[in-house]
Order: structure tokens, then C-alpha cells, then sequence
């Protein structure tokens, strides 16, 4: 019996699909547990690329079972797409994907007000995905119009329950946006038929996981986001909606704890950040605009160009203490193979001082200066490298300075997209 969380330790895009897709060589189970459609998870296996926004990223191994916890806000159409062009692609769904009947659904009126919302702060928007995911986990907490997927399956339960919702936003989308209404009848005929088509996957994922847990089987938990994301920990405002952090692998699954053996914090050798919010080792520039080339720093979700910037250690020093990481899982060390020098930030300093740890405090962390030390780059390709002791020695300086600046081990090095891209550390 094992169970991980793989989760991302930084703002996201981390590559947590990439590792997650590695682990599940190792895993009977293969569970998301919070965000949605929000999400966009490549994996690439052969020649072939998947970007998964609600499926885990295990799904490419076919004797794996994959499930989507009740943390998840559910956007069916965005699922049921992903499943048929699982499907035209060779890998089926059927008998191993399995989807919480508790998890909230996302409906069109939670994507509308995202976008709206964002449209109407003016200057100082959050950059959202447009996805829907705060409204939808607006409707969850706030009780009164949360409809979840459990709902789908009493045509009665969910008439009235969407006729309710629709008319509340309704007002909403007419006298606060002053756009057009939404109308009833296509919302309720199209999730109708989503139900349809979700029912054979739907069932008690907290029941499953608990017991395949105790029959001995490997379970591995897929973070969403990143910890710099988290509603409670991140750089709030200029967060996703919910939490991102380890805590979440349980209470958006069903699993104690107690039950949690191991949590990897999936860490690029540099940093990236979508969306708005201070970035204190940010490079604007031609040096960003050089790196965001190098890495393809593109959005898989919205397409958006990627900030780019130094490693950022005190980054992890608090994923280490929000997620209690057990190690890290470096990505991308092949994209820094050309650079002539690397800069990683150890701490900054604010009014004089300095600051070993990220401040939780954005106006603090608007005034931080990163300090840097440097170190020379390796300049040779490690694309094909399978072992830690073939590294070159440069490339093995710097996954050094970081893992005994963080203070944490290295449980894995990704040199490339492709699953075996990966050196495994002992
Ligand atoms: P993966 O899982 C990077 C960012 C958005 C925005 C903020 C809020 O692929 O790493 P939201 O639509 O969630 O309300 O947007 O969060 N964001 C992500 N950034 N990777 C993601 O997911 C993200 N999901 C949301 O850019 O700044
Ligand atoms: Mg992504």
C-alpha cells in the first residue's frame, strides 16, 4: 500500500501531469481532488499529447482507475469531451474513471458571471481561466443554489433546483452586468443529457478510496493549481478558489489524513506565473521573453503568455510548510541547458531586512527584493539523461543549491515531457 499527493508548489504549471502520469507507472488509482476545467494538464506519451482540464492525468495508462473527488467542481461538457476524445484517441473510460455524486457542478451561468465579474473590476482583475470555478464554489459554499452531481439523476430534484438558480442569476446577469438572461430550457435539456451519459461513472469515491486503501492498494492524489493558489495560503486575492494545498487531497476525497503517506511538491527549475499578482523574481524583457521561448511558456488552458522568472527558494521553504512535503519533483531542468548563468533567489529583503520566508502579506511582498546568488550555467543538453551521476556536474551544482536551500530531497528530475524523461533519485 502507498499513498502520495503530487501536487504543484509553486503558481501552477508546475508539470504536474507529466510527473503524475510517471507515479501512476506505480499507482492502481489516480485521484483529482479540487479545481476543474481550470486545470490543464499535458501528458504526453509517444507521439501523442493529451491536455486534460478534468480528467487525472493517469487516465493514459489503461489498466488504471482514475477518479474525481467531491473537491472537484465538475463541468460536464468539458468531461464528456475529454472521454470522447479519449476515446477517438484509443484509450477508453468505461469501468475505470469514477466521478464523486457529491462534487458541485459547474453550469453556463458560473462561466458567464467569471468572465462578467472580471470585465466589470476594470484595471485590477484576477486573470481567472473564465472556467467558472469561483462562482461555482461560490454556489457551494454560500448553500442556497449548489447543485451537485448526486443532483442530475431526479429530473424533479434538479427542475426545480436549476429553475431557482437560473432565475437568482438571472437577476443578477440583467441588473448588475446588464447582460442578456440566460435562457432555462437549453440549460436543463443539455444537462439532462449529460446525466444520461455520467451516470455509469458516478458513485461514493470516499467509500472506493477507503477501501481500496485498506486492501493494499496505491493510491496517488493529483493536485490541481498550486500552492501559491491556495484560497487561504496563497497570494490572495490573485488565487483560484480553492484550496490547493495538501490538506485538500483529503477533505476533497474523503480520505483521512492519518491515511497520507508521502506529498511531493512539484517544483519547475524556474519559476512561471498566469494571471495577475506580484512576482518578485520576475523577468521582464528580453530575458523573459528568452525564457518564456525556452520553455514554451504558453497557457494549456487559455493560451496566455506565461511569466517567467529565477527560482524562487522561499517559494518552497512555505510549500514545504503549508503541504508538509516529503520531497520535491524538479521539472524542466532540460529548459535552463542553454542558459550561461542562473540566478536563484534564497530570501529577499524588504526595508533593509531579510526575509527568509514568503510573505503572506501582499504589499510586503510587492516591496521585496529578490537576493540572488549565482552560479554557472551547464550548457549541454540533458534531454536524454536517465541517471543523476550522468548529469553534468553544473546541472548537479544547481539541483544541489536548491534541494539544500529548501531542505528537502529531490525524489525526481524531469528532463523532458515524454513519461521516461525522468531521472529517479534514490
Ligand atoms: P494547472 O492545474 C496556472 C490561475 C489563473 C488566475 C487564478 C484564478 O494547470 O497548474 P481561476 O480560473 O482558477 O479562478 O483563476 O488562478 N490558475 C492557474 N494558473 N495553472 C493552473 O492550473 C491554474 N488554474 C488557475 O491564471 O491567475
Ligand atoms: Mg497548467
Amino acid at each position: 500500500m502507498s499513498t502520495k499527493i503530487a501536487l504543484g508548489a509553486q503558481w501552477g504549471d508546475e508539470g504536474k501531469a507529466k510527473v503524475v502520469d510517471y507515479l501512476t507507472l506505480d499507482s492502481d488509482i489516480v485521484v483529482r481532488y479540487q479545481g476543474g476545467a481550470n486545470a490543464g494538464h499535458t501528458v504526453k506519451v509517444g507521439d501523442v499529447e493529451f491536455v486534460f482540464h478534468m480528467i487525472p492525468s493517469g487516465i493514459m495508462h489503461q489498466d488504471k482507475i482514475c477518479v474525481i473527488g467531491n473537491g472537484v467542481v465538475v463541468d460536464p461538457q468539458a468531461l464528456l469531451d475529454e472521454i470522447d476524445d479519449l476515446h477517438t484517441k484509443g484509450f477508453s473510460c468505461e469501468g475505470r474513471l469514477k466521478v464523486s455524486q457529491s462534487a458541485h457542478l459547474v453550469l453556463p451561468y458560473h462561466k458567464l458571471l467569471d468572465r462578467a465579474g472580471e470585465e466589470s473590476k476594470g484595471g485590477v482583475t484576477i486573470g481567472t481561466t473564465g472556467r467558472g470555478i469561483g462562482p461555482a464554489y461560490r454556489d457551494k459554499v454560500e448553500r442556497t443554489h449548489g447543485i451537485r452531481v448526486m443532483d442530475l439523476f431526479d429530473a424533479r430534484r434538479l427542475t426545480e433546483k436549476l429553475r431557482a438558480a437560473v432565475d437568482v442569476k438571472n437577476e443578477i446577469i440583467k441588473k448588475i452586468y446588464n447582460l442578456e438572461p440566460l435562457e432555462f430550457a437549453p440549460i436543463i435539456d443539455s444537462y439532462a443529457s449529460y446525466a444520461e451519459r455520467l451516470r455509469p461513472f458516478v458513485s461514493d469515491i470516499s467509500i472506493f478510496l477507503n477501501e481500496a486503501i485498506d486492501s493494499g492498494k496505491n493510491v496517488l492524489f493529483e493536485g490541481a493549481q498550486g500552492t501559491l493558489l491556495d484560497v487561504d495560503h496563497g497570494t490572495y486575492p490573485y488565487v483560484t478558489s480553492s484550496n490547493t494545498t495538501a490538506g485538500a487531497a483529503c477533505t476533497g476525497s474523503g480520505v483521512g489524513p492519518t491515511r497520507i503517506e508521502e506529498v511531493i511538491g512539484v517544483t519547475k527549475s524556474y519559476t512561471t506565473r498566469v494571471g495577475n499578482g506580484p512576482f518578485p523574481t520576475e523577468m521582464v524583457g528580453e530575458d523573459g521573453d528568452h525564457l518564456r521561448k525556452l520553455g514554451n511558456e504558453f497557457g494549456a488552458t487559455t493560451g496566455r503568455a506565461r511569466r517567467c522568472g529565477w527560482f524562487d527558494v522561499p517559494i518552497l521553504r512555505s510549500a514545504k510548510r503549508l503541504n508538509g512535503l516529503t520531497s520535491i519533483a524538479l521539472t524542466r531542468l532540460d529548459t535552463l541547458d542553454t542558459m550561461e548563468r542562473l540566478k536563484v533567489c534564497t530570501s529577499y529583503e524588504y526595508k533593509g531586512e531579510r526575509l527568509d520566508q514568503f510573505p503572506s502579506d501582499l504589499e510586503i511582498l510587492a516591496d521585496c527584493q529578490p537576493i540572488y546568488e549565482e552560479i554557472e550555467g551547464w550548457r549541454s543538453s540533458t534531454a536524454h539523461i536517465r541517471s543523476y551521476q550522468e548529469l553534468p556536474s553544473l546541472a548537479r551544482d544547481y539541483v544541489e543549491l536548491l534541494v539544500e536551500r529548501i531542505g528537502l530531497p529531490a525524489s525526481l528530475i524531469s528532463v523532458g515531457p515524454e513519461r521516461h524523461a525522468t531521472i529517479e533519485m534514490d
